[in-house]
């Protein structure tokens, strides 16, 4: 008997029933009792608790309407402009950095600096166009002087992030650097440590935590870690159906 007739049989009106799961913030239920016991389904690490997802808009556009001319943490006195997320709003794929640079600050768009130049290239090494992903950060506003989003900071700006992950639902998550992961995957581990292997982000996105490519273009013979990391992106993402080049 399938899903839909079981639920039936016992009175459960399963469009009503999946609509009211939406509405407190479950996307997706698991395919089979098996599958709902996951807790290392496929070797995906699980890490931290979840926390509750944020009330859901429709669209990126309504979300940064809802954003606005975002005051809600200190970062705002120092920015020249919001940096909000660029990028294919259906992606598989999204990268997550840290907060804007100097460049970004700028122009209003992620990861167009020196290292986003290096992010561009590991994109286009993977097949793909900037278009074809999306690109965001943890925290949307310059910190000063490129130091690290501090904690206050990055708790205030993540229910965007959260919400922009939530409409946008991509298969996996590259997170850039020891901000991105530890935020992602609720955890203080090093991103050293962390790197290499997937994590679920609330049990439906993989996250691949990886070195930052500012790091990267200090650190040049970590790029082939940083590759290996994304082959395993690659072969996450063919099973879910996108054509790319074989590595
Ligand atoms: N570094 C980041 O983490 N994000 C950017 O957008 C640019 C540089």
């Amino acid at each position: 008997m399938d899903r839909r007739n079981r639920y039936e049989e016992i009175g459960i009106d399963v469009k009503n029933y999946l609509a009211y799961l939406r509405e407190v913030g479950i996307e997706s239920i698991p395919a089979n009792n098996k599958d709902h016991d996951s807790s290392t389904m496929d070797g995906t690490k699980r890490h931290g608790e979840e926390s509750k997802p944020p009330q859901s808009v429709q669209t990126l556009e309504s979300l940064r309407e809802k954003l606005g001319d975002c005051k809600r943490c200190k970062l705002h006195k120092g920015r020249t402009h919001i940096v909000f997320g660029i990028g294919n709003p259906h992606a598989k794929l999204v990268f997550v950095g840290e907060g804007p640079g100097r460049d970004e600050d700028l122009q209003g768009e992620p990861f167009v600096g020196r290292a986003g130049q290096l992010l561009t290239k590991i994109i286009n090494a993977m097949g793909l166009k900037r278009s074809d992903v999306y690109i965001c950060n943890v925290v949307k506003c310059r910190p000063p002087g490129n130091r690290n989003p501090e904690q206050d900071e990055i708790a205030t700006c993540l229910p965007f992030l959260e919400e922009q992950i939530g409409i946008i639902r991509p298969k996996v998550i590259v997170a850039l650097g020891t901000h991105a992961a530890q935020t992602l995957i609720k955890t203080d581990t090093r991103i050293s440590t962390l790197r290499g292997q997937f994590y679920w982000y609330r049990e439906s996105v993989k996250v691949m935590p990886t070195y930052h490519p500012a790091y990267l273009l200090r650190n040049e013979s970590k790029k082939k870690e940083a590759w290996e990391d994304i082959k395993k992106v690659m072969a996450e993402l063919r099973t879910h159906g996108v054509h790319l080049p074989s590595n």
